[in-house]
């Protein structure tokens, strides 16, 4: 492990062009459940009953009660090391760009640049009706926010099952993935399209494709290189002086 490490350390010194791409396990160490594995949000909830338009359309205020829960526990948390030497890699590096699943905007708190929100961020509320987005930081928005433009009910500029992803983003990400020398694929379980087939778009470009995650996924058997642990603690290594 070390060896890798160390081995990482003057690839990434050397790389042209970084992209990372991360999911929930980057930010699980800040105390924001993941979905999958262990303690995982959709052990205890169906996605359907909460992360779908039919959800919302059934239901829009137990949709907004739940992200009202997720809103007010990612107010109180705090980036982590991970967060934060992926914010330092980049000071360091040529050309970088960081793709991340997340919605919880801690990439960019922690001060990452050219960061490719692809699933949208919680942060952030659209309307149903004149489709207008902005910013609300009150963590507790209620059970039926309203437009301040036209009055309509408010959504969260987040992407549900069942939704296409921004075609610019998603564009964008092919793009970059593509035409890496070196991706780093960060605490996601490489379940979720498209997301998931990211890497291999590295791959067959050449790129060398790492993954850092506590456990295998379905892309450890074709990245060149695995290393079994927590983002909080790799990651830090990599940047290390
Ligand atoms: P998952 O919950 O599916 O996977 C989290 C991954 O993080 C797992 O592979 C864990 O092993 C790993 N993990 C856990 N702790 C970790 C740590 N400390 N360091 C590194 N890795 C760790 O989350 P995603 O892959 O992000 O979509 O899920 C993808 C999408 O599915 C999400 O963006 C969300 C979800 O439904 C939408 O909401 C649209
Ligand atoms: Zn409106």
């Amino acid at each position: 492990m070390h060896a890798d490490i160390d081995a990482l350390r003057e690839r990434i010194r050397g790389a042209k062009k970084i992209v990372v791409l991360t999911g929930a396990g980057v930010s699980a160490e800040s105390g924001i459940p993941t979905f999958r594995g262990d303690g995982g949000l959709w052990r205890n909830y169906r996605a359907t009953d909460l992360a779908t338009p039919e959800a919302f359309a059934r239901n829009s205020a137990l949709v907004w009660e739940f992200y009202n829960w997720r809103r007010i526990l990612i107010s109180k948390v705090e980036c982590n090391p991970a967060h934060r030497a992926l914010a330092a890699m980049q000071k360091g590096a040529a050309d970088f760009a960081l793709i991340t699943q997340n919605i919880d905007g801690l990439h960019l708190k922690a001060g990452s640049r050219n960061v490719l929100e692809i699933h949208g961020n919680i942060w952030k509320v659209r309307c149903t009706h004149c489709g207008d987005v902005h910013l609300e930081e009150k963590p507790d928005l209620g059970t039926a926010p309203a437009c301040g433009k036209c009055g309509a009910l408010l959504r969260p500029h987040v992407v549900w099952f069942g939704e296409g992803l921004d075609p610019v983003l998603l564009e964008s990400a092919y793009r970059l993935s593509a035409s890496c020398d070196l991706m780093l694929v960060i605490g996601t379980s490489a379940v979720v399209q498209p997301a998931a087939s990211f890497p291999s778009a590295a791959t067959s470009s050449g790129a060398f494709v790492v993954e850092i995650n506590p456990e295998r996924t379905p892309l450890s058997a074709s990245v060149d290189l695995t290393l079994l642990g927590k983002a909080g603690e790799i990651v830090p290594q990599l940047v290390a002086a």
